[in-house]
């Protein structure tokens, strides 16, 4: 396979796209795309102040790179989960992220460790909240969501970003939509904007990439990241959907990208806004940050920050690792 701007030996075949290219033009291609994606769901400005959450994997990585390449203001937030419990999954994702915020002096990588913060690990607050039983996967989101939101809000970013690719947004699409859950869908899309002043933007740049293009970009760039993905993850739903998707695009190319295209066009044009609830949002009691719940919010509650004999605001520790210029 040839690449289609100067015939040397392709590195990626996109059947959807009916384009195979080079690295080099496979590189230049990407970054464009990504631009050409931020600007058209108006994403952000390069006067705005972006905190990519990155996790070590290929996607958010990879994100970091195009955005510091394209001239962004973007800075990194890594969240050390504690997940080594099976595997040394959090150890070793955190050295991948900063090995890359090391060559990357340009921008600061903020370091929140879940443990030295609030005292347990995401498997340790797991078990003691499903007694044993359950997986750490919603105390994980619930914790990772809360700590983006409050690392944005008190750093001063108004946008954040994260890696999510076409895989994941059709998987998740895939799963409302068994289900015709119409207020998950009205509130997936490629930006959320922001609803109160402690609350950033949430944008997706990466959500119209394979995840096979993501990891060619990652290679190509020579970036190095955790190959794993987090060992409880492994057999959930979300994966279970993302084979079944995997065998519809083999028989029909490009059934992934229409399927997300035509959602967001059909949300686009309202199909969805009737149940787009605005939620009435309250400040927890406790740690000052947006929630619907009266009084302490979800994460507070988990935690039990707080509590009876406890005071004071959750979690202020964090590490800086690297400068703004
Ligand atoms: P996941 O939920 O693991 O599929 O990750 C989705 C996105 O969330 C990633 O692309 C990252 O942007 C972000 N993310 C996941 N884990 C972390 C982490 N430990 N620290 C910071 N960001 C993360
Ligand atoms: Fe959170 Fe796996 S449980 S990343
Ligand atoms: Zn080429
Ligand atoms: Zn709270």
């Amino acid at each position: 396979m040839r690449c289609r701007k100067c015939n040397e030996t392709a590195v990626i075949n996109m059947r959807q796209h009916k384009l195979a290219l080079c690295g080099e033009h496979y590189v230049e291609w990407f970054v464009a795309q990504t631009d050409r994606a931020i600007e058209k769901y108006k994403m952000f400005s390069r006067d705005e102040r972006v905190l990519v959450a990155v996790s070590g994997g290929k996607d958010s990585l990879a994100l970091w790179d195009v955005l510091l390449t394209l001239g962004y203001q973007a800075d990194g937030l890594y969240i050390g989960l504690g997940i080594n419990d099976k595997a040394p999954y959090s150890d070793q994702s955190l050295e991948k992220t900063r090995a890359f915020a090391a060559q990357h002096a340009q921008a600061t990588l903020h370091i929140v460790d879940i443990a030295d913060t609030y005292g347990k690990t995401i498997p340790q607050i797991a078990m003691e909240k499903t007694r044993g039983h359950g997986k750490p996967c919603s105390a994980c989101g619930l914790t990772k969501r809360y700590v983006m939101n409050r690392l944005a809000a008190e750093k001063d970013y108004a946008v954040l970003a994260t890696g999510h690719n076409l895989d994941d947004e059709v998987a998740v699409l895939m799963q409302n939509t068994l289900r015709w859950q119409t207020g998950y869908l009205a509130r997936q899309a490629p930006v959320l904007p922001s609803t109160n002043p402690h609350l950033a933007k949430k944008v997706k740049p990466f959500c119209r990439f394979y995840e096979r293009e993501t990891a060619t970009y990652a290679l190509v760039r020579g970036i190095d990241y955790i190959y794993e993905e987090c060992p409880h993850a492994v057999g959930n739903l979300t994966n279970f959907y993302k084979t079944l998707l995997n065998q519809l695009e083999g028989q029909s190319p490009g059934a992934k990208l229409s399927f997300y295209l035509e959602f967001l066009r059909a949300r686009g044009e309202g199909a969805f806004e009737q149940f787009n609830r605005v939620d009435q949002l309250h400040e927890c009691e406790v740690c000052g940050q947006p929630t619907t719940s009266p009084g302490r919010c979800a994460f507070c509650r988990m935690w039990e920050i707080g509590q009876e004999g406890e005071s004071g605001r959750a979690g202020e520790r964090e590490t800086v690792v690297g400068r703004l210029q």
